[in-house]
């Protein structure tokens, strides 16, 4: 078919127009998105353009409706309380731009999921946000108390939030009421993890969340996989920080004795 040059330049009047209407729609509903962002202005160097287009993408998936309130400041990452249907669910974004990277590179490249890894800021943040996503799904195969990632994408995880109408509060924050069982339990939680081949790795009261007197631990950034060469420090480390914590509630929480325990 010959298409004489009015029909030719009208066709390419309407395709300029569709796509104009389609990038207008695009930033329209990045807009939307983005309106709620503006309250969070304070917190500078979150939500630079690949941030917003990352929580779009995120929320486009359904992990999440809408931002609502910022909850924590990390070392390397910013905390968000999000909607979610009738329920709530974190939003945690790690800063590109504002995280010691070499510091998580010198952690995460003894991974040996990780070993490929080049000490590239981009790329090893974007790996280590990977890497909390795949060990949190691997925890939650061992049906130990965390909560359950909802989606991943690039530098953003979300997760269920613990708690009911607002966060549980951490351990260092609510001390057990039975520090006897909530030690036994903290314990049996590091256990299961170990035989499923996974060590925290940052295990503390600030990283395990006291929810109805049930331990809750979160934040798998740093936790490894067992075949990892300095895997058994790591565990130490975690088994050395419970027990430090529980003596000081008056728990006799002998080092070698819970080592053992876990491990056996
Ligand atoms: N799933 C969750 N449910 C409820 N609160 C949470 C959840 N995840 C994180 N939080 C809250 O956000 C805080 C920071 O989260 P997290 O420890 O994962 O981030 P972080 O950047 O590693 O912080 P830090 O550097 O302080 O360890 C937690 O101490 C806790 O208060
Ligand atoms: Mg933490």
């Amino acid at each position: 078919m010959v298409l004489n040059n009015d029909i030719f330049a009208k066709i390419t009047i309407f395709q300029t127009s569709l796509n104009k209407l389609f990038i207008t729609l695009f930033f329209y509903s990045l807009m939307v998105t983005l309106t709620y962002q503006e309250r969070f202005k304070t917190i500078k160097g979150v939500f630079d353009e690949f941030t917003n287009r990352t929580l779009f993408i995120l929320q486009k998936k359904g992990c999440f409706d809408k931002l609502v309130s910022p909850i924590a400041i990390g070392k390397e990452s910013n905390v968000f309380l999000a909607s979610r249907n009738d329920s709530q669910v974190i939003v945690k974004i790690y800063r590109i731009q504002n995280a010691n990277f070499s510091k998580m590179f010198s952690y995460i490249k003894k991974d040996p999921r990780y070993g490929f890894l080049k000490n590239q800021r981009r790329q090893v943040i974007l790996s280590w946000a990977q890497r909390e996503y795949k060990n949190l799904l691997k925890a939650n195969q061992l049906k130990i108390n965390i909560p359950k990632v909802i989606g991943w994408k690039n530098h953003i995880l979300v997760e269920e939030m613990v708690g009911d109408a607002n966060p549980a509060l951490r351990l260092k924050d609510s001390p057990p009421k039975n520090p006897l069982a909530m030690f036994k339990e903290i314990v049996t939680g590091i256990r299961t993890l170990y035989k499923g081949g996974l060590i925290h790795g940052d295990l503390s009261p600030f990283n395990i969340l006291n929810f109805q007197e049930k331990p809750y631990f979160i934040d798998f950034s740093q936790a490894t996989i067992t075949k990892t060469p300095n895997s058994e420090e790591l565990l130490q480390r975690d088994v050395k920080i419970i027990c430090n914590f529980f003596n000081k509630m008056n728990i006799s929480a002998n080092f070698k004795q819970t080592f053992l325990k876990v491990t056996k």
